[in-house]
């Protein structure tokens, strides 16, 4: 049997997805409709096999945690469990703690994935790469490709093209490495809990700190020492796959899925019907949401809980969160509209797409006040 394990770090991660993670933890920020997290366990629940999927991260339990928690088990029949460190362990840390919980029950091989990634999730090609390659290896690394200079700002790997063997690794190097990346999804078997054990002497170093003691850092402490053991092997994928770090990705994020949605979701997109707004490409409208018919929505809009959207606006690339106002004629373009905001009549909220590197702008409100990014007005009807 399988089980898979969800890194969902903490609050004081984030923190360029501020002031968005203020509201509700980043992992669950809505993402084409749902949870970032949703994604993940979609994917997981999905593999023939999988007996369980566990949170970890160092968030206090929350009422929204749970609530989310619950209702996804429900609805995809599967058991879900939340275990909180006691401190930020690192990406190797909470694994290794709770590792008798992990191993409880004897799964073969189990899936580590950080939330902050958007992906087509592989997993089962992952898993039959893993058994098409034998048992002396412990991990298989989901990796994609990158520019020389994207590539500086993620983990790389160098590979035995033959094998597929990670034959170095390092982290967010200072200089070219490789332009294949790790995806930051893993699956390892428990044998990797061996080696996770066993400090190198660099990990001597960090655990000096009182503080420390317990921080284990996946990639430095156990991918660098292990590239080069036959330990570790690369699957490389062609599918999507993005980080999740600032407001901007998450609208590049939330396109992949929606546009995934075709296939797998298509209950999902909003279609274009007589009396209904009008749809142009991929668009997700929350059931409970207001919008009036002469409102024109799309490309890549998410449309949440309670929001009204009034007559002849226009939406387009956008994610608006719940209970958000958007009053007549107003027009939102790559941007985030934030839970329970008004923009107002006329109004123009307009982000700064770029090609690599998307910069959005992102409007939010603290109890009543309503804060925007880019706010001017244009008589356009
Ligand atoms: N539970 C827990 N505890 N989770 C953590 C902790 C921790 O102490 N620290 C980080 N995480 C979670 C984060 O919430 C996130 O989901 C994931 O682990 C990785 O977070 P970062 O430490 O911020 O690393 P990164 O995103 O900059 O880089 C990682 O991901 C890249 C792919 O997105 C690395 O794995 C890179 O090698 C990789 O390329
Ligand atoms: P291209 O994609 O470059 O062809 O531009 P576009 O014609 O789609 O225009 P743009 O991306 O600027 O705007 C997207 C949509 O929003 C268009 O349908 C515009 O008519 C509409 N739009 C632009 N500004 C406003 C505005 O201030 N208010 C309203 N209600 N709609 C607007």
């Amino acid at each position: 049997m399988l089980k898979a394990i969800i890194l969902i770090g903490g609050p004081q991660k984030g923190t360029r997805f501020r002031p968005l993670s203020f509201e509700v933890p980043k992992p669950l920020f809505p993402v084409a409709g749902v949870p970032m997290l949703q994604h993940h366990i979609e994917a997981c629940a999905q593999v023939p096999d999988m007996k369980e999927i566990i949170l970890i991260g160092f968030y206090q339990p929350n009422d929204e945690l749970n609530r989310f928690i619950s209702s996804a088990q429900q609805e995809l029949k599967i058991p879900i469990r939340y275990l909180q460190e006691f401190a930020a362990l690192g990406t190797g840390g909470g694994i290794y703690h709770f590792r008798d919980q992990i191993l409880s029950g004897g799964p073969a091989a189990f899936f580590l994935m950080n939330a902050d990634v958007c992906s087509e999730f592989p997993l089962q090609e992952m898993l039959r790469f893993h058994r098409q390659h034998g048992e002396n290896h412990c991990g298989v690394l989901l990796g994609t490709t990158a520019n020389r200079t994207q590539s500086l700002n993620y983990g790389c790997i160098v590979e035995n093209h033959e094998t597929n063997e990670v034959l170095h690794f390092v982290e967010k190097p200072s200089t070219f490495v490789s332009d294949i990346i790790n995806c930051g999804i893993y699956l390892f078997t428990p044998d990797i809990f061996g080696h996770i054990g066993t400090p190198s002497p660099d990990m001597e170093e960090l655990t000096n700190g009182k503080q420390m003691h317990e921080v284990i850092r996946l990639e430095q402490d156990i991918f660098t020492t292990l590239a080069g053991q036959k330990k570790l092997l690369v699957y490389k994928t062609q599918h999507f796959w993005s980080q999740i770090k600032s407001a901007g990705s998450a609208i590049y994020a939330s396109r992949l899925y929606l546009k995934q949605y075709h296939q797998t979701h298509p209950e999902r997109l909003a279609t274009n019907q007589d009396g209904t707004p009008k749809i142009i490409g991929d668009v997700y409208i929350h059931p409970t949401a207001n919008i009036d018919p002469s409102a024109v929505l799309g490309p890549n809009v998410s449309v949440g809980k309670g929001v009204t959207i009034g007559g002849g606006v226009r939406v387009r690339e956008s994610i608006i969160l719940h209970g958000a106002m958007l009053q007549d004629h107003c027009c939102v373009l790559n941007s985030i509209v934030g839970w329970d905001s008004t923009v107002g009549k006329w109004a123009r909220v307009e982000g700064t797409p770029t090609a690599i590197t998307p910069v959005f702008s992102v409007t939010w409100s603290f109890r009543n006040h309503s804060y925007m990014l880019f706010w001017c007005s244009r008589n356009i009807f």
